[in-house]
């Protein structure tokens, strides 16, 4: 065998081996390709076997002929594995790539309900006047809803607020209703502070009685106007000299503040409620904006009756103030321009989402 036949089929093995392993595309496939050229019965062994014939010089030309055509091939197999592992580490990549451009995917924002902003934002106005929260139950009992309103069983002025009676009573008899107005709150709410009032009047002062009550009323009452759930805030402030004047201060800068505009007048409209005497309607008017010019009804007020002042536990001689009891949602479809309060209650997250 010449020299150059030799290095030929040694140049051709080489070559041959490189094929094989480019036309490998996984790394199986490539582990199978390396066998048939430097595994135990592959070529570059049959070759080596090959040379037990040879002269000792010809073994060690050959010999190192056959060496270089086996790193020749290894560096090939080498070189072939590590392009399939650069390939497959591209194609994870490619194929959990992040692309950072994509718009992000915004998750639904939530928002208060606009009479929740209007609850928020009347407990905030009238805290900012000194005015102390309260909270009381909805399943009210007779006596705290009508009677100690001064608005005995049979009285006329009971049909004006129709409601849901629960088939029960209190332990005095008293059938249970879903109260129709927060009212019953200023009885609650005035005895459970007798302690403190009797411990000021001890010490030689006249305690102040200044709250509003925010909370969901009901009555039987379903148009556009009037749900059978609604909500009202009621007002009470008694003391040594509250008047009317306060009353009238105290609302008109609630108004303000509400509406956030000074375009506004108030007047006070006479009215019947058994609870006040005086009994008054406030109307407010705006000066400017979509809704100037028009008497708009926002509460029904009065200073506090004599005997509601006594059923509160409290000498009606010492203790003269103001209530009131406005609409919530009344007052948020006028800040809101909504004209028609079932919108409120539908759930509709169309309507909803305009007061995020
Ligand atoms: N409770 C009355 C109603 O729901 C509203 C009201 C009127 C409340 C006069 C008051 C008041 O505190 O003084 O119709």
């Amino acid at each position: 065998m010449s020299t150059a036949t030799a290095s030929e089929d040694l140049r051709d093995l080489v070559q041959s081996a490189s094929d094989s392993f480019a036309r490998a595309t996984t790394p199986a496939d490539l582990e199978n390709a390396k066998a048939q050229f430097l595994g135990k019965a592959g070529r570059v062994t049959e070759l080596m076997k090959g040379m037990a014939a040879l002269s000792v010089d010809e073994k060690k030309t050959r010999g190192a002929a056959i060496n270089q055509a086996k790193q020749a091939i290894e560096a090939a197999l080498n070189a072939r594995r590590q392009a399939l592992a650069d390939a497959e580490l591209e194609r994870q990549l490619q194929a959990e790539a992040l692309d950072v451009t994509l718009p992000g995917r915004a998750r639904g924002q939530g928002g208060l309900h606009p009479v929740s902003l209007a609850w928020e934002r009347i407990e905030q106005i009238f805290g900012s006047m000194g005015f102390d929260v309260g909270d009381g139950p909805e399943i009210e009992n007779d006596w705290f809803n009508f009677t100690a309103l001064n608005n005995p069983p049979n009285h006329p002025a009971r049909s004006m607020q129709d409601t849901f009676y629960v088939d029960m009573n209190d332990d005095e008899g008293h059938p249970y209703c879903l109260r129709t107005h927060t009212s019953p709150m200023q009885i609650r709410y005035a005895t459970a502070h007798a302690k403190r009032h009797a411990a000021a009047l001890a010490a030689g002062e006249i305690p102040e009685v200044r709250v509003i009550v925010p909370g969901r009323t009901y009555r039987v009452d379903n148009d556009a106007t009037h749900s059978p759930m609604f909500h009202q805030v009621e007002g009470l402030w008694l003391g040594e000299n509250v008047s009317f004047k306060d009353l009238k201060v105290t609302y008109l800068n609630f108004c303000k503040a509400f509406f956030e505009t000074d375009d506004l007048v108030l007047r006070f409209r006479p009215s019947y409620f058994p609870f006040t005497e005086p009994s008054a309607e406030i109307d407010i008017q705006f000066q400017t904006g979509p809704l100037a010019g028009r008497w708009l009804e926002v509460s029904g007020s009065g200073q506090v009756h004599p005997q509601v002042v006594r059923n509160m536990g409290l000498d009606p001689e010492r203790f003269i103030g103001f209530a009131f009891g406005s609409g919530i949602d009344r007052l948020a479809m006028l800040r809101y321009g909504v004209n028609d309060l079932r919108l409120f209650f539908e759930g509709d997250v169309r309507f909803l989402s305009q007061f995020r």
